[in-house]
């Protein structure tokens, strides 16, 4: 029998993009003007409960035009978890403002909220939330915190569209929350990004800023220095068709987890994170933190794993131990250190299938035997 290959994540696309991607060929509209950028502007941003949506090319640039629109800026301080994909700092660190790190939970890998308390000083401008691997953070109190000390949030929900923090959607509690549709991403354009706000001011902001920081109402003349950071009319034409299935793509993300949790839960060495009350978690990755003196390392269990046609990622490394970050360690980060260590995501894509996953779970059974 041909040996099963199942990656960590990998697209799910359909008739629908390639009839809209077709559209936007045969008509011509393959740049960053069109119908669809507004179209996949207006309901996602709507999908999220918000009332604006402002596309670009990529999550990365999305966090750097909400730092913009809020005049972050050198001399200001933006908190952030240690755990997280670095594009979060890489943003702050564009601006010439200093990012301000903060330890997270060993349960969810997100932001402590107790531990924010202590970084706010007169010099925080915001703080920038990460809902890591799409479980959301606790983010009504973050932003009671971030409206009593008059501070900015962000947040970023690269990793968790559609995710619920008690019944509403991530991204509706910000002054302006960043997107990514990277491919790996529960809905992809590719590359792509969007910054969602209810604020209309913000929005018109970021509209100029993306585009070149040229005025809406007179071409070619420009207030400010801006940036090209728009998304094209194929990619949002994708994006349009994945928003139709994003509600599908969850419930198989939740289903998947659900096998996942049933299958593990009796294995030893294996902890598995728990669903916090609070959370609607929509599984961009599913993830396992290996226990202290297991017989095997993670790095023997991927090893094993690969062998066997299976795709596993460790789980990202603390910010503060990277060589362009180590300047901002100011503490220890042990929660951060510890899942870092020993967390992995095995595979979660919405096209996995339940022998898919029957067959991921018998093998790491095997393995831990
Ligand atoms: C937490 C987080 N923020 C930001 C980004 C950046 O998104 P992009 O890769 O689209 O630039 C990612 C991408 O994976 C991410 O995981």
């Amino acid at each position: 029998m041909e040996q099963k290959t199942i990656p960590i994540a990998e697209p799910l696309l359909g008739q629908k993009e390639i009839d809209y991607v077709t559209e936007c060929i045969k008509t011509n509209w393959i740049s960053s003007k069109g119908e669809y950028v507004t179209k996949f502007e207006q309901q996602f941003s709507k999908y999220c409960q918000t009332n604006y949506g402002v596309a670009v090319a990529n999550g990365t640039v999305a966090l750097h035009l909400a730092l913009l629109a809020l005049d972050i800026k050198k001399g200001d301080e933006v908190i952030i978890p240690d755990f997280t994909f670095a594009a979060t700092i890489n943003s702050i660190l564009y601006t010439g403002a200093t990012p301000v790190l903060v330890d997270v939970e060993q349960n969810t890998g997100n932001i402590d909220i107790n531990k924010i308390k202590e970084k706010i000083t007169s010099k925080t401008k915001a703080i920038m939330p990460v809902h890591i691997y799409g479980h959301p953070c606790k983010i009504d109190e973050i932003k009671d915190l971030c409206v009593s000390r008059n501070l900015f949030l962000i947040e970023d929900c690269a990793e968790a569209h559609g995710a619920e923090y008690k019944k509403k959607k991530v991204g509706s509690f910000s002054d302006i929350a960043c997107f990514s549709f990277f491919g790996n991403k529960i809905i992809t354009t590719g590359e792509g990004g969007m910054c969602i706000t209810n604020n209309k001011e913000l929005a018109e902001k970021m509209r100029v800023l993306k585009d070149h920081g040229m005025s809406k109402n007179k071409r070619y003349w420009h207030e400010i220095i801006g940036y090209n950071y728009r998304l094209t009319n194929i990619q949002a034409a994708i994006g349009v068709a994945q928003l139709e299935n994003i509600d599908k793509f969850i419930e198989i993300r939740r289903r998947n987890a659900k096998q996942y949790n049933s299958l593990l839960q009796d294995i030893n060495g294996i902890t598995l994170q728990k669903e916090e009350k609070y959370a609607r978690h929509v599984y961009w990755m599913y993830s396992i933190l290996l226990n202290e003196n297991t017989r095997l390392s993670r790095a023997e269990l991927m090893q094993k794993l690969k062998s066997a046609g299976i795709d596993t990622r460790e789980f990202f490394y603390p910010i503060h131990v990277m060589p362009p970050y180590k300047q901002f360690a100011v503490e220890k980060y042990p929660v951060t250190d510890y899942i870092s260590q020993k967390g992995m995501n095995l595979p979660s894509s919405s096209r996995l299938s339940k022998d898919d996953i029957s067959y991921i779970c018998e093998k790491i059974k095997e393995i831990m035997k």
